[in-house]
């Protein structure tokens, strides 16, 4: 242990309450030993620091930061060195805001385009967010704080996301699921990771030994700190148990003296906390030691600009008919949309920054050169239909060359603690779109939001143009591209489905109940549809530019694989290129190919670069179950160098020998996998991949509710109260949204419906202990009046506990 001698002087009080929060977003502190409280703050995509003593739930707006674009806008720009150089821009902004500890990135796989976290991960491809997210820990942690990846793992749904399991097979829990987590430490050398709040296969994450000592502290060696997410954890003692060397926020000391009493009565080793301790006041003093070179203040319009330049590059140009981008000078352009006055450039939760600066369409215009002949709402953000913005819309839209659309979906919809409901975009966008198109056809359309949406209109818009969640600058960066003053490099990180009902997680998302079961194993976004042959919009990886390049020369040797690009275009420009692996054999069931490297390369016009991708560990590797270890199969590879996922442009084949484990698979059993036609797998087949039987996907309604239940389980509630208590806090949503206030109806759904009795203990930072939520439980299950006075006596000994001399 690098501390033994500081924890020698500690008292077990003293360590036990280092293991949670002193409030809601700092540690402890024990003044006595010169142990200094560290301040953690949200992420991911800028600081959002709030004052200590103002708010005990977190909900205050935050100290101004450079809002950046969020994870799944950086993505599409498959540069690892701007996303290392965001991490580097939010550093310094940590440095000067005191905080210690940054709360992100996320990297949660995009299992399914509903989640409504998309907008704050990276893809749905583990090696891409696994790379983007170590620039960013490595950017982040070069100012000496911490970054802190989340959430680990497998939360791959907001809705009953503190209480669902997660039923996943080995493989895709070690291929998909947690390869980017691996990457982030191993490449990233992350500080920090946070546990989800979820199960995952029976246990929640936090607890969970599987993941959390066999893989993260046995196999990648961690050495780092455990956090929980905010309220999530269940059993502190087996969280401790189990690694985890935080709880996060406060519980007022409840839980510490849980940590004792384990300790006193034999039930917990001290050794476990002593090592706990050790591993947090590394981060303690290490993150602290950032602060001894003289602060800076940073320099807004520049942070404010960089922001801009990763927008420009993270911008995904789809479609472009008949060159009508970028705009050619002397066009006349309407521009329309309620998108464009005020921008649509993050999500809501808690990852919301407080913007230094904010760039709207509309203020932007006159420097980027294109003559704006008038602006129009054209709908209402919040999809109520009407038919006079329409008109007035096409009124305009008839006097210009080309229409400037701007549609996408609105704040409230994206955001953490709720999914989405659908893909689509709101139907009065797109009933605008219609009539527009009646009168001018002229149209580029813009697209804000975070993640994926369906298309059936795309026949009506000439161009265009993505700009997911451009952060504080978006609008600007926007614009460069529309004038051509950039010219788009991004590709998409995620596929876009024809349509919701195609992807493989359709059937299975989200969990309803008790459980969420992963059936389609490894097979998510475009490992599903390349391999099963479906169809898609827009495939991964794509994304066009005003130039166009060539690829020749293919060579592969054992360490990697070198070809030529040519701009073959008119136009300097950047293109992504992707290297695809695919096995031969057809022994293990295996997606058609899967993106193992990529690399992003600026070309001149007419210039010729040869470039090379190399090969790694992660190339030809796949998780055997029987081994249970990462092995190579001996097979004939297919190594491709694409443009995107779906436009493979070079082909090459090497043998390797591999590592002669047995084959994992009894084929027979597993046909759906074996064929990739993974949307409607049947339970027993599921069962003989996770090589045991299902648990039940429904809620005992015949138990009593408990700890781990939710409030939305009152509907069943065996007491009046319950069932009251489940009404009001629906009708409270309805009436909300009904009054304008969405934000507000969004935080009912996520701190309050879709939280176990539990939460209320572990988020109200010590107003409600554990005791209280006994009296709750009775209440709601039917033994109203018991219940009641339980709580009062409880509170009024927590009261008593808490200022013994008042009362
Ligand atoms: C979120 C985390 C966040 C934390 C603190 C949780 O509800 O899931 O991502 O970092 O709150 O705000």
């Amino acid at each position: 242990m690098k501390y033994k001698d500081i924890i020698a002087e500690m008292t077990l009080e003293e360590k036990a309450s280092l293991m949670s929060g002193k409030d809601y977003w700092q540690t402890q502190d024990i003044e006595r030993l010169g142990i200094k409280s560290i301040f953690l703050a949200d992420g991911p995509h800028g600081i959002r620091r709030q004052a200590v003593a103002a708010d005990k739930l977190g909900l205050n707006e935050g100290v101004p930061a450079t809002c950046y674009p969020t994870a799944a806008t950086v993505a599409n720009s498959w540069n690892v060195e701007l996303g290392e150089k965001v991490g580097e821009y939010l550093g310094e902004e940590a440095i000067e805001q005191n905080v210690n500890v940054l709360l992100g990135p996320g990297i949660n796989m995009k299992r399914n385009p509903l989640c409504g976290r998309n907008f704050e991960y990276f893809s749905e491809d583990p090696y891409l967010t696994g790379k983007m997210a170590a620039g960013y820990i490595r950017g982040i942690q070069s100012f000496g704080v911490s970054a802190c990846v989340k959430h680990f793992a497998v939360n791959n749904q907001e809705e009953k996301r503190m209480t669902i399991d997660t039923i996943v097979d080995e493989r895709a829990l070690r291929e998909i699921y947690l390869t980017a987590f691996e990457i982030a430490v191993k490449e990233g050398n992350t500080k920090a990771i946070m546990s989800s709040y979820n199960k995952l296969n029976g246990t929640y994450t936090n607890e969970n030994t599987h993941l959390m000592q066999d893989i993260l502290r046995g196999e990648w060696q961690y050495d780092g700190t455990v956090i929980t997410d905010w309220g999530g954890s269940n059993d502190r003692i087996e969280g401790l148990e189990a690694g985890n060397e935080l709880e996060m926020p406060t519980t007022g000391g409840e839980t510490d003296q849980e940590i004792v009493a384990a300790i006193c009565n034999g039930d917990l080793s001290e050794d476990i906390l002593d090592k706990s301790v050790d591993r947090l006041l590394d981060l303690i003093f290490t993150t602290q030691n950032a602060y001894k070179k003289p602060k800076i203040d940073f320099d807004i319009e520049k942070h404010h600009r960089v922001s801009q330049k990763v927008a420009e590059e993270s911008i995904v140009l789809l479609k472009n008919d008949q060159e009508i981008l970028p705009l050619k000078f002397g066009k006349k352009v309407a521009v329309i949309g309620d998108f464009a006055k005020d921008a649509r450039y993050q999500g809501a939760g808690s990852s919301i920054v407080n913007p230094t600066i904010l760039d709207h369409t509309m203020d932007c215009f006159e420097e980027s050169g294109i003559i704006n002949i008038g602006y129009e709402p054209g709908f209402e953000r919040y999809g109520k239909k009407d038919p006079k913005k329409i008109e007035n819309a096409c009124e305009l839209a008839k006097q210009a060359d080309v229409v400037l659309l701007y549609i996408g979906l609105d704040e409230v919809t994206e955001a953490e603690g709720l999914d989405r409901k659908d893909m689509k975009i709101p139907e009065n966008q797109i009933e605008l779109l219609e009539a527009l198109h009646a009168v001018n056809p002229n149209i580029v359309g813009i697209i804000s939001c975070g993640s994926a949406v369906e298309m059936p209109w795309i026949d009506k818009v000439q161009g265009l143009l993505h700009g997911y969640l451009g952060g504080q600058a978006g609008a600007r960066a926007i614009l460069r591209v529309l004038s051509g003053d950039v010219n788009p490099s991004g590709k998409l990180a995620e596929s876009y489905p024809l349509k919701y009902e195609d992807t493989p997680s359709y059937q299975h998302f989200p969990g309803k109940e008790a459980t969420v079961e992963y059936r389609e194993s490894i097979y998510i976004g475009y490992r599903y549809y390349d391999s099963a042959d479906v169809d898609v919009l827009f495939p991964f990886g794509f994304g066009l530019s005003y130039t166009t390049f060539e690829y020749s020369d293919i060579s592969v040797d054992k360490n990697g694989v070198s070809f030529k690009l040519t701009n073959s275009g008119s136009k300097a420009g950047m293109e992504v290129a992707q290297l695809y692996v695919g096995c031969k054999s057809g022994n293990i069931f295996r997606a058609k190919k899967e993106l193992k490297g990529f690399i992003k390369v600026f070309i001149n016009a007419g210039e010729t670069k040869t470039v090379r991708i190399p090969f790694n560990d992660n190339t030809f590797r796949y998780f055997n179950v029987k081994t249970n270890q990462w092995e190579i199969e001996k097979a004939e590879y297919q190594i491709m160098i694409g443009a995107s996922s779906a436009d493979i442009k070079l082909q090459e084949e090497v043998f390797m020998e591999g590592t002669n484990a047995p084959l994992p698979y009894v084929k027979e059993l597993l046909p759906s996998y074996y064929k990739g036609q993974v949307n409607q797998v049947p339970s027993d087949e599921f069962e003989h991949l996770i090589g045991e039987k299902l648990p039940d996907p429904n809620w005992d309604r015949d138990k009593p509710l408990g700890y781990n239940d939710m409030i939305a389980q009152c509907h069943y509630a065996k007491g009046v109260f319950g069932r009251l208590l489940y009404k009001s806090v629906l009708f409270s949503h309805w009436f909300l949204r009904k009054i304008g206030k969405r934000s507000t109806a969004n935080l009912i759904m996520m701190s309050i419906y879709n939280m176990p009795f539990r939460g209320i203990a572990r988020m109200t930072g010590g107003m409600v202990n554990m005791p209280m939520v006994d009296g709750i439980l009775m209440m709601v299950n039917g033994r109203f009046f018991k219940g009641f006075f339980h709580l009062l006596k409880e509170k009024f000994k927590l009261a008593k506990a808490k200022n013994p001399k008042t009362l």
